[in-house]
């Protein structure tokens, strides 16, 4: 079996450290490149005060250097963000938007409703520039303000959007809340490309396995295990990538990813950012090198 993966880091994983500079930035999506993982979440196009992390998009894409084997993409907040990657030159944009009203409102100063209009409103943009549009649902498997989150809820959100021309759906678990039984709930209501899972909670890797059981064989992961999202308390890492790697490797599934390589890019992280990072195949090695 095939597993795509989408690495975060350079994305949900800056924008929730300390920000860094634009060369490490470029440094460190140029590495994710050369580990064989086909699709890098390059950058977002947000509001500069709302994640200063981002300010500089920009220019770190233009100083990427581009390969050809590699799906990159960028995450947008409304139409305007829709605009900016355009103008980059993006072809693979992808939407947020929350399920819960009130994290929508933290994160994105609007009502959900808003923001699914404005979705509708920019599709057609995106489309024109010859580009596709995901749809991430966040706050999917539950929400830091308001707790449980309803499938009926996100169903109904990937229904409009859908309807509007959306090209795909992801659903992302922004705090960590999603258990297996919850991955099972929400699928059964409501099927998503791509699932975003954080590790808050360790259930990160579970969740997985319980999705691949249903069929979805598409996820994000972000180099080291960094990640968050600052407009949710208690937000922390998304999966990492080199623990996702090393087990699906080890069950006979393929995700083209050179675990060796991811691991020193996972080490070259951390020496950029200057801190430990929660990966455990980092401290440990891979199951061969316990031995
Ligand atoms: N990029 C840059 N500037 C943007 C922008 C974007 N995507 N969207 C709006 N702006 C600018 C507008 O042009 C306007 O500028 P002006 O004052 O010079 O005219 C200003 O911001 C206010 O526009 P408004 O639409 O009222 O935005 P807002 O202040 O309500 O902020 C968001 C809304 C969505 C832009 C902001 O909350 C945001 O960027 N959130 C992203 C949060 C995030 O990335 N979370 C983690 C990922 S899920
Ligand atoms: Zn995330």
């Amino acid at each position: 079996m095939t597993v795509s993966i989408r690495e975060v880091a350079p994305r949900d994983g800056l924008q929730n450290e300390e920000p860094i500079p634009t060369e490490s930035k470029v440094r460190l999506i140029d590495a994710l490149s050369e580990t064989g993982v086909r699709r890098i979440e390059a950058v977002s196009f947000v509001h500069p005060k709302a994640i200063p992390q981002m300010a500089d998009a920009d220019e770190v894409w233009r100083r990427t250097t581009k390969n050809p084997d590699i799906r990159y993409s960028a995450l947008i907040p409304n139409s305007k963000g829709a605009q900016r990657a355009i103008a980059a030159g993006f072809r693979e944009i992808e939407v947020v938007v929350s399920a819960s009203d009130t994290h929508n409102r933290r994160n994105l100063n609007r009502s959900t409703e808003e923001s699914v209009a404005d979705i509708a409103a920019l599709i057609p943009l995106v489309h024109d520039a010859g580009a596709t549009l995901e749809v991430i649902v966040a706050t999917s498997f539950g929400c830091p303000f308001e707790g449980d989150v309803d499938p009926d809820r996100v169903a109904g959100i990937v229904a409009r959007v859908r309807a509007d021309g959306a090209d795909r759906i992801a659903f992302g678990d922004t705090t960590g809340m999603a258990t297996p039984r919850r991955v099972r709930d929400l699928l059964s209501a409501v099927r998503p490309d791509l699932l975003h899972f954080h590790n808050t909670r360790g259930t990160g890797l579970a969740n997985i396995l319980t999705a691949l059981d249903l069929g979805v064989t598409e996820f994000d992961a972000s180099v080291g295990g960094i990640g968050g999202c600052p407009y949710a308390p208690g937000a922390s890492g998304n999966v990492a990538t080199e623990e996702v790697v090393h087990m699906l490797h080890d069950m006979g599934m393929d995700t083209g990813i050179d675990l060796d390589r991811l691991i020193e890019t996972a080490e070259m992280a951390e020496k950029l950012l200057g801190r430990t990072l929660p990966s455990g195949v980092l401290r440990a090695g891979p199951r061969t090198r316990l031995v």
